[in-house]
């Protein structure tokens, strides 16, 4: 039998095929927030991975305006401005948005644009209905560009766009993608939207667990309006400012930092991670939008 027909493996078999474990930087502190353990002298030390783990599938959710979008922008932005190419669906936001979008965020951060509007490519879901509800046409689409283009990473905002009014194949869909970009071999982001009746914190976006469960990790952005006298003395923040927190929910491939963190939006639209979240009750930190 030709080994490529066979479905058992020698765990030695699979040595070739294993991915290496490094990070696939994002530009922020989320960067030192996934580790991995390296032996030195026969003893763990744990070291920051520097980024995302390379071939991942990330699901990053949130309630509307946590700043989903902004964190898989800034990920392009960055990677692009590297030299490594990036696959944008955007499902929410038409492209010449996105551009607009694009071209402040890296202006602000000092980046190259010229040389990062050659590296980003981007499919248009937002006003094509078939790409939008039709897997396959999207995944024929994704498949040309990835590989004219040899794309490195990818980013869909947003993959529940992709099963708006059918929840029922939340799971089905997911799946698709997530075999899709494995088989190509993408660094991915899976940007998914979560309605207000789901509990804020959870990593459970619309369509129940179907995102969570399948992809390699989650990385959970919230916001809350501070509206009491206590919460104005937990948070140490004035009446009526804004808390945005951003947390890894679990990442299967990786260890990771469990604490919740705070963060700022700039004013050029980027995230700015502060500090744990506990510091900032204890007394500490420097969080919050003010
Ligand atoms: N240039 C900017 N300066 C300051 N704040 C900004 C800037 N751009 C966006 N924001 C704020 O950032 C917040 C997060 O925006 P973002 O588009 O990332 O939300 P999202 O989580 O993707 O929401 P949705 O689920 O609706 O797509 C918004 O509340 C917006 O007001
Ligand atoms: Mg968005």
């Amino acid at each position: 039998m030709k080994r490529e027909d066979r479905k058992y493996y020698e765990l030695d078999e699979l040595k070739e095929k294993a991915p290496k474990l490094f990070g696939v930087p994002t530009g922020t502190k989320l960067d030192e927030m996934f580790w991995k353990v390296d032996f030195e002298g026969g003893r763990p030390v744990k070291k920051p991975l520097g980024g995302i783990p390379y071939l991942s599938i990330i699901n990053l959710t949130g309630i509307p305006d946590s700043g989903k979008s902004l964190l898989a922008e800034q990920f392009a932005l960055h990677q692009a401005n590297q030299g490594y190419k990036v696959l944008f669906v955007t499902v929410e936001s038409p492209a010449n948005f996105l551009y607009t979008s694009l071209k402040t965020k890296s202006l602000y951060l000092g980046l190259d644009f010229e040389r990062i509007s050659s590296n980003i490519i981007v499919v248009d879901a937002s006003e094509n209905a078939e790409l939008r509800e039709d897997p396959r046409a999207l995944m024929d689409t994704m498949a040309y560009a990835i590989k004219e283009k040899q794309t490195n990473n990818v980013i869909i905002d947003s993959i529940t766009g992709l099963y708006e009014h059918k929840e029922m194949m939340a799971r089905q869909i997911v799946r698709q993608f997530f075999n899709f970009l494995k088989k190509w071999r993408q660094t991915s982001i899976f940007v998914s939207q979560k309605r207000s009746a789901q509990g804020a914190e959870t990593a459970e976006a619309a369509g129940g667990l179907a995102v969570a469960h399948i992809v390699d990790g989650s990385i959970v952005l919230d916001k809350k309006l501070i509206e009491s006298r206590w919460e104005m003395s937990t948070y140490k923040l004035p009446i009526g400012s804004v808390i945005r927190t951003i947390r890894i929910d679990g990442c299967r491939l990786t260890g990771h930092d469990t604490r919740t963190w705070v963060f700022n939006i700039s004013e050029g639209g980027t995230i700015e991670i502060v500090s744990p979240l506990e510091d900032l009750v204890r007394g500490g930190g420097d969080g919050g939008n003010r």
